[in-house]
């Protein structure tokens, strides 16, 4: 299953992506995670990206194509992968499709994770990670079963993004919100867009994620 996950930032991407990657062993290329590791490590890539990222601007297509050119090739993509963040914009999605070509593989979905824009900024200033695994809550809508402890690892430490400021929140949300329509009829033209609720439960979403990716198959 070759899928991308399309969504404004706080869609719930991330959060699905989890539960995708947990249930069909699939890697999970996410181009925000990727340039979040090369800040941690600081390589030149994280460096150059942080200075997009600090603003909620898009890091510039050259460098972000290529990365995902990179991971791509690399990756163990015999169950498929599973794109989250990327493609953002036509020249991105363009250089994809290059990219697929050279390695002899199609896409057979694009699951565009829609929800307003006013629910957004509340999803993205209330979010946490867990430090140990990643794992993606939420201080309201889905914290820890067991309060301070990771469903998923255990740990204890949980972090906010840098980024998730509402100033930046405002400007990530713009940024993308522009770039969103043109792609989706991108897709729309190439017959593998699917849209899903983003509104409704984590778990209802993913159902309905995975509805369309038992049928696409
Ligand atoms: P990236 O890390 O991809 O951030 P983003 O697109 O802004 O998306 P988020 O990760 O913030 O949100 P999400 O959709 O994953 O939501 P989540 O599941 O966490 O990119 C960061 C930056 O990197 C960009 O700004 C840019 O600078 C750069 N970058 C990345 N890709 C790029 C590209 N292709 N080109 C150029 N630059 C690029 O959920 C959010 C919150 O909501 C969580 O708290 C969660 O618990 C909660 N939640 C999730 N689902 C639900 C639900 N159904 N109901 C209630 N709450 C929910
Ligand atoms: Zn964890």
């Amino acid at each position: 299953m070759n899928l991308i996950l399309m969504g404004l930032p706080g869609a719930g991407k991330g959060t699905q992506a989890e539960q995708i990657v947990d249930t069909y062993h699939v890697p999970h290329i996410s181009t925000g995670d990727m340039f979040r590791a090369a800040i941690k490590n600081e390589t030149a890539l994280g460096l150059e990206a942080k200075a997009y990222m600090d603003k909620g601007d898009l890091v510039p297509d050259e460098v972000t194509n290529g990365i995902v050119k990179e991971r791509l090739a690399e990756a163990d993509t015999e169950n498929g992968f599973l794109l989250d963040g990327f493609p953002r914009t036509l020249n991105q999605a363009h250089a994809l499709e290059e990219i697929l070509k050279d390695l002899n593989k199609k896409l057979d979905a694009v699951v565009y994770i829609s929800v307003n824009k006013d629910i957004l900024m509340q999803r993205l200033t209330g979010r946490i990670i867990c430090r140990s695994c990643g794992a993606t809550y939420h201080k309201i809508n889905k914290p820890p079963v067991v309060e301070g402890t990771c469903d998923r690892c255990g740990g204890h430490d949980f972090y906010q993004r840098d980024d998730d400021k509402p100033e930046t929140v405002e400007n990530r949300i713009s940024v993308n919100l522009e770039l969103t329509e043109p792609l989706l009829d991108f897709y729309k033209e190439r017959n593998v867009l699917y849209t899903v609720n983003g509104e409704e439960d984590v778990k209802d979403v993913f159902k309905n994620v995975q509805n369309i990716i038992e049928n696409a198959k």
